[in-house]
């Protein structure tokens, strides 16, 4: 406790960002650190497993230091301490949980193993004080899309998903086909601000008439093909135009399943979440549908859609008042259902 307010320590190494945060009372950020590795990926062209491990593992003790002394509070003074425990590369979720484990053991303090798509769900709780459950949610990242109701504070249920790629991943591959790199999702951003989304027009896959799943695999290939065609006929590809183009294929059958969802369910609230929830053409097309039908949209800044310690920390404070403490034997795991 500090100054009479529950203290939960985040702990996020499910990826490439090693983070740890300190907030009070559940939703208040004291301090949220985030490490960020995409130097040290880059010149692979995306994230090297081996390599995220080794690196959560020389970051984490500094990116404590750093959060507990940012947040002006003491090991002593936390009250809880919550860490991703899955879904996540192997070998970057057991640094986190260790070091929770550590923690917890040697100071005393009550340890909750967190879902890191519960995580991101929850990010929203920080930016918006007043917001509680029930809700829809749509959760974009690098491994996951899927449409959930969100019925308590730890519990929701999945309504679509996609059947191949994640949306994050779809942005990443085709970033690495046009040449712009990595991490994919920011480039093609700030790419196809300049370009045309109607310079080529790929083909939306909506799937079974009333369906919530999604395919993405299917306009991976097509983005492929154009390439390879443009080349052979010898026409340079306008990254900038292909770039926007992609995107916006996407991105039309998103938000409009997201919709027939909201319709689906009658939900008045939309809150999004994940890292490709802070795409700026997302969080436009997301702002017109949703206020043409009078829903609500809670779409937190950017910093807090894409990996960081303070939303696994909102996530431990509810899951830890509703269901108590995990123990020691709390595991990592590589996949981790919602
Ligand atoms: O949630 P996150 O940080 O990590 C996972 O849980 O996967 O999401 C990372 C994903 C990556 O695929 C990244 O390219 C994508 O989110 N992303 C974006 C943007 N920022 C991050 N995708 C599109 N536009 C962005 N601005
Ligand atoms: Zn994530």
């Amino acid at each position: 406790m500090k100054d009479g307010k529950f203290i939960t320590l985040g702990i996020e190494t499910s990826c490439d960002e090693t983070s740890i945060a300190v907030t009070a009372e559940g939703r208040e950020i004291l301090s949220d650190i985030i490490s960020s590795q995409i130097a040290v990926h880059t010149k692979f062209g995306g994230v090297v497993p081996e390599i995220a491990s080794r690196h959560h593992l020389q970051n984490i003790n500094g990116v404590l230091d750093q959060a507990l002394s940012e947040a002006g509070i003491s090991l002593a003074e936390v009250d809880l301490i919550g860490v991703t425990n899955g879904p996540g590369l192997i070998g970057a979720v057991v640094i986190g949980v260790a070091t929770a484990k550590a923690l917890s053991l040697a100071a005393g303090i009550p340890l909750v193993g967190v879902n890191h798509m519960h995580g991101h769900v929850s990010a929203s709780y920080l930016q918006y004080p007043e917001l509680e459950p029930p809700f829809l949610a749509l959760i974009v990242s690098g491994g996951h899309t899927n449409i959930v109701e969100v019925t308590d504070y730890n519990r929701c249920r999945v309504l679509g998903g996609t059947r191949d790629d994640a949306v994050g991943e779809a942005y990443d591959k085709v970033a690495r086909v046009v040449g712009l790199g990595y991490p994919g999702g920011p480039k093609v951003d700030r790419a196809a601000k300049d370009g045309d989304p109607e310079a080529v027009r790929f083909k939306r896959v909506y799937l079974e008439n009333g369906s919530l799943d999604f395919s993405f695999s299917g306009l991976k290939t097509q983005v492929l093909n154009y390439i390879n065609r443009e080349r052979m006929a010898g026409r340079e590809v306008n990254v900038a135009d292909l770039s926007a183009s992609f995107q916006q294929a996407m991105l039309d059958v998103l938000v409009d399943k997201t919709m027939l969802a909201a319709e689906q369910t009658r939900a008045d609230r939309l809150v999004t979440a994940g890292g490709v929830a802070a795409n700026s053409r997302l969080r436009q097309m997301l702002a017109e549908a949703c206020g043409a039908r009078g829903i609500r949209l809670y779409m937190p800044e950017p910093v807090l859609c894409t990996d960081n310690g303070a939303m696994i920390a909102a996530a431990a404070y509810y899951k830890y008042r509703m269901q108590g403490p995990d123990d020691l034997s709390l595991d990592a795991y590589a996949n981790l259902p919602l």
